[in-house]
């Protein structure tokens, strides 16, 4: 039915839109004016409007979004740049429940939408990381689809681009040429008729097996609206636009199933995929000659390591495990709920795989063994960087956790990454195959010259205080090498003078080391939040050596030999001052260098 003359224009304060109501849940929402974007007012405890857009009498698109009811939060932009010349629209549908037209009427976005030509992303949240990559505005979650090729770092993610939580599944866009600074590109692919777009992969096609030619980047994602189903697209602009595949779907099941995860065999000279047959807690395996059609070959997970909830974002990829030349495969296997510390987290497995099967390798007792990529609680959604140079396997995780993830303190964005790791395997004094991660060297080009370089000094039960750095809200990397002698446990605390403290304690007996954020400074957003985690330190002789890298609201404690690591979210409400260094019996601290990071650029 046409809006009639007798509908409610609102709310002269809108700028550049012209407001009708036509009903309790239903306002058009007109563009008037020339503009880039169309700023819509979001308030994150509201229920999604679904909000149609209308270009020209045919509809474009449907996104949904947090329309303000009493406040409004922050504004989020909507392009009207392609519809330059074109009549916009948006019929917005609410889910309010309301009494009459006029109550409608008295919501704060309607008099708060406005057509600007620019949107500062600007970003000036205490929370927000200095040297690890977040999306400039928006929700955030899975990296995925990463890809190098030309000099360049791909990376995409799981992003909201019209608010700060989950919804509007699309892949942003991030480059960067080192690792550390990134640059925010345009969204890479943006949903479609066959739904959200979630997670998948990206691979370069040199021998152009797929046909879309040697020079293009193919990706594979799920496509998620009642049901998921795979897609392909494939970008012939060095991954900055994607062309979608008409051919889509090119995988259907009938049971929910994400996150493809594409590589070329070189033992087999075919492709291999990687599909989360999320509720069989099973990833099956694929093959392909193009990329477009694919056979199941097998899968494997069903009883294997952590069942958890659900299976998600599978990777595959063949490693050496150092000092010894010989090959193994490792399969990331994320999972949602069901981590060590609660929640999400990534666990592999180590084995073999013949292009058909995977064969996980047993313990001593013929057991497979449950392995974690990392000891904390914020590193999810794990994969790596497809046709890396050198030989490199480089990882990235989703610093957070589906536990809590939508409720952390910060407003015009969500979620960071972690830092890019390299890893490689090590075999431990168990027999088994490990994972070693290490920090990206490039990392170490945002040194500044350490503030601390002491020689070895002796601690006790008295704590030595030592002073971290101020200048960029504390931002810094710290370096120390432990030897606790008669086995007494040895505590590192970070603390501020507000009493927020992060508490690390290695204890040497149980070869182990702990992380108390319970009183880190804000932490009741989730009862899940206060945790302590720990970390198995396969040290010997009651050594260990550490890494930590410290940014607003991260902590990344990496042994030097990346025997494990653990990556921890925390909100100090002022940045932490101080180290503080204490042991049972007496313990040496030697080689302690505080080097102060200068802020990446992202
Ligand atoms: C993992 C996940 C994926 C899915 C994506 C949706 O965090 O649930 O399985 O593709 O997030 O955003």
């Amino acid at each position: 039915m046409m809006a009639s003359s007798t509908a409610i224009s609102a709310n002269a304060a809108s700028e550049g839109v012209k407001i009708e109501h036509l009903g309790v849940n239903n306002t058009l929402v007109r563009v008037e004016s020339d503009g880039k974007y169309l700023m819509m007012p979001v308030q994150e405890s509201n229920d999604d409007a679904t909000v149609n857009v209308v270009v020209d009498g045919n509809l474009e698109r449907t996104i949904f979004v947090r329309l303000a009811k009493s406040k409004v939060d922050y504004t989020v932009p909507f392009d009207l740049t392609p519809y330059k010349g074109h009549d916009v629209i948006l019929n917005i549908v609410t889910s309010q429940s309301r009494s009459s037209v006029r109550d409608a009427q008295d919501d704060a976005c309607w008099g708060n939408f406005s057509v600007a030509d620019s949107f500062n992303t600007d970003n000036r949240e205490k929370y927000r990381p200095a040297f690890h990559h977040a999306p400039k505005y928006g929700w955030m979650n899975d990296p995925n689809g990463m890809v190098y090729k030309d000099g360049v770092w791909h990376l995409y993610y799981q992003w909201n681009p019209y608010g700060s939580k989950w919804q509007n599944m699309t892949w942003g866009h991030a480059t960067s040429t080192d690792l550390i600074n990134w640059k925010q590109m345009p969204a890479a692919i943006e949903p479609n008729g066959l739904g959200a777009v979630f997670s998948g992969s990206c691979a370069l096609d040199p021998r152009n097996t797929s046909g879309f030619g040697s020079n293009s980047i193919v990706a594979l994602y799920t496509s998620a609206a009642t049901s998921q189903v795979q897609s392909l697209a494939h970008s012939t602009d060095n991954g900055k636009t994607f062309e979608i595949y008409p051919g889509n779907p090119i995988i259907t099941l009938d049971s929910e199933a994400r996150d493809p995860n594409i590589f070329w065999n070189h033992h087999t000279g075919e492709w291999n995929m990687m599909l989360a047959h999320a509720l069989e807690h099973e990833m099956l395996v694929f093959a392909s000659e193009n990329l477009k059609e694919w056979n199941l070959r097998s899968s494997f997970g069903k009883g294997f390591g952590a069942q958890g909830g659900v299976w998600e974002c599978p990777d595959l990829f063949e490693l050496t495990v150092e000092g010894t030349g010989e090959k193994k495969w490792m399969l990331i296997c994320n999972l949602n709920p069901g981590g060590p510390f609660g929640g999400s987290a990534a666990q592999y497995f180590i084995g073999d795989f013949d292009g058909t099967t995977f064969t996980p390798d047993t313990d001593a007792d013929g057991k497979v063994p449950t392995k974690w990529m990392d000891f904390g609680k914020d590193h999810y959604a794990t994969v790596s960087w497809s046709d890396a140079p050198h030989n490199r396997r480089t990882v990235i995780g989703w610093m957070s956790n589906w536990q809590y993830a939508a409720e952390v303190p910060t407003m015009q964005f969500r979620s960071a990454n972690t830092l890019p790791r390299d890893i490689t395997l090590f075999r431990a004094a168990d027999g088994q195959i490990y994972v070693k991660t290490l920090p990206a060297a490039e990392i170490e080009a945002l040194r500044k010259k350490s503030i601390h370089s002491s020689k070895s000094f002796s601690v006790n039960k008295n704590s030595r205080q030592i002073a971290l750095p101020s200048a960029n809200n504390g931002i810094c990397e710290i370096i120390l090498n432990i030897d606790a002698k008669k086995a007494g446990n040895v505590t590192l605390e970070l603390g501020n003078k507000l009493g927020n403290k992060v508490t690390m304690i290695f204890n040497p007996e149980e070869s182990t080391i702990s992380f108390d954020r319970r009183e880190s400074g804000i932490v009741d957003f989730s009862q899940d939040f206060p945790a302590v985690t720990v970390a198995p330190t396969f040290s010997d002789k009651n050594k260990l050596s550490l890494r930590l890298f410290i940014d607003r609201s991260s902590i990344e404690l990496f042994d030097t030999d990346g025997k494990f690591v653990m990556t921890n979210l925390v909100f100090p409400q002022e940045p932490y001052t101080t180290l503080s260094v204490k042991s049972d019996n007496k313990a040496q601290i030697s080689g302690l260098q505080i080097f102060p990071l200068n802020p990446a650029s992202l």
